[in-house]
């Protein structure tokens, strides 16, 4: 038997609501896997900031770099909202992905076939899609310095760094091939070589590193054609690789085009660690009304088992029975439409359970 060792953050708002039930489908699948799952949780965000006095405690920074994988719910709230900048949820966050040097975030986006309705785009254009961002995690301008603000009155000044050496594109480059050599082969780099040095840098070293992928056809776009093109025509695009706050921009759009962003799971990876979580924030506007979507959630338990446990006969079930929730109609609130039975996030999540069970055997 293998062992797990998972470390929960459940976090704020919605966080602990999805995450009760994402851990209920891990344990089964633990079960019927023959894993041994050891399971811990700590407090994260502003939960954190209310136990603590920080978003996240130095014990809980250096638990999580000892931990298999890393389960987080969400983070942040209209509470804690008013402290400034590096005292927020959000730091915490920031500060774990730096620490877990998770630089790979992988955050697939697709439409559920039962759900081609619910996505914004027309179905002649948005049926089928299925791509993944690759987005670069803990460089460019979010960790970038020099970063401050400083002055007075008028003089006041806001300065943020975006910065890549080329082994930070390099690393990001590698994993961004590696995905597309699994999926169809096809990698967009994303950049903004047009206008900016860093992003000169960043086509130059993806251009490069293709010659050592010759089997995946490479392509470049500037960030802004890529929005644009993301919504005229998804059903184009596999694998996308950017920088960070390119990622974290490209990867709301993708998840609006699914439909619902309470569907985009993502995990970041590192050398020697991993964090999974679901793509959505906190939700405090029906947090603790059992109205959230556990499927970003539950699916992000079905990376952690493909990528960590390496154990894709079980991620392959999880990911198989969220499709069959959905194609029997089974909707939470972000997902109905009128006159649809609208099921509670623990509804949701014993469903998909019963699914696991029946596939597992
Ligand atoms: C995300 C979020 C975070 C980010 C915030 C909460 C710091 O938007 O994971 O996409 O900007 O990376
Ligand atoms: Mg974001």
């Amino acid at each position: 038997m293998s062992n797990l060792d998972v470390l929960v953050l459940p976090g704020d708002g919605i966080g602990p609501e999805v995450t009760t039930e994402a851990i209920s489908v891990l344990k089964r699948a633990c079960e019927k896997g023959g894993i041994a799952l050891s399971l811990e949780e700590a407090d994260f965000g502003g939960a954190s900031i209310d136990a603590h006095g920080a978003p996240i405690t130095q014990a809980t920074l250096d638990r999580a770099r000892l931990a298999d994988g890393v389960l987080l719910g969400a983070c942040g709230g209209p509470k804690w909202d008013d402290l400034p900048t590096d005292k927020r949820p959000e730091k915490g966050l920031l500060a774990l992905r730096e620490h877990m040097e998770v630089f790979a975030n992988l955050r697939p986006a697709k439409l559920f076939a039962p759900l081609a309705e619910s996505s914004p785009l027309k179905a002649e254009r948005a049926a089928g899609f299925d791509f993944i961002v690759v987005r670069e995690l803990v460089g460019g301008i979010y960790f970038g310095k020099p970063r401050f603000i400083e002055g007075e009155g008028a003089a006041r000044k806001g300065v943020n760094t975006l910065v890549y050496d080329e082994s930070e594109i390099l690393r990001i480059g590698r994993v961004a091939f590696e995905t597309a050599r699994k999926r169809r082969k096809k990698l967009l780099s994303v950049d903004k070589a047009n206008v900016l040095e860093v992003m000169g840098l960043w086509r130059e070293v993806m251009t490069e590193l293709g010659k050592e992928y010759s089997d995946v056809e490479l392509d470049h776009m500037y960030v802004d054609n890529a929005a644009m093109q993301l919504i005229l025509r998804p059903t184009d695009f596999d694998v996308l690789v950017t920088g960070n706050m390119f990622g974290d921009i490209l990867s709301d759009l993708a998840a609006a085009a699914t439909g619902s962003i309470g569907l985009l799971p993502s995990a970041a990876l590192g050398e020697k660690c991993a964090l999974y979580e679901p793509v959505h924030g906190s939700a405090p506007d029906i947090a603790g009304q059992a109205k959230a979507n556990p499927l970003a959630a539950i699916m992000s338990i079905a990376m952690l088992l493909e990528h960590t446990a390496k154990r894709s006969d079980l991620s392959g079930a999880i990911y198989g029975a969220v499709e069959d929730v959905l194609a029997d109609g089974l909707r939470t609130g972000d997902l109905a439409k009128q006159g649809d039975k609208v099921l509670s996030t623990g509804e949701m999540g014993a469903a998909v359970l019963a699914k696991v069970e029946a596939r597992l055997g």
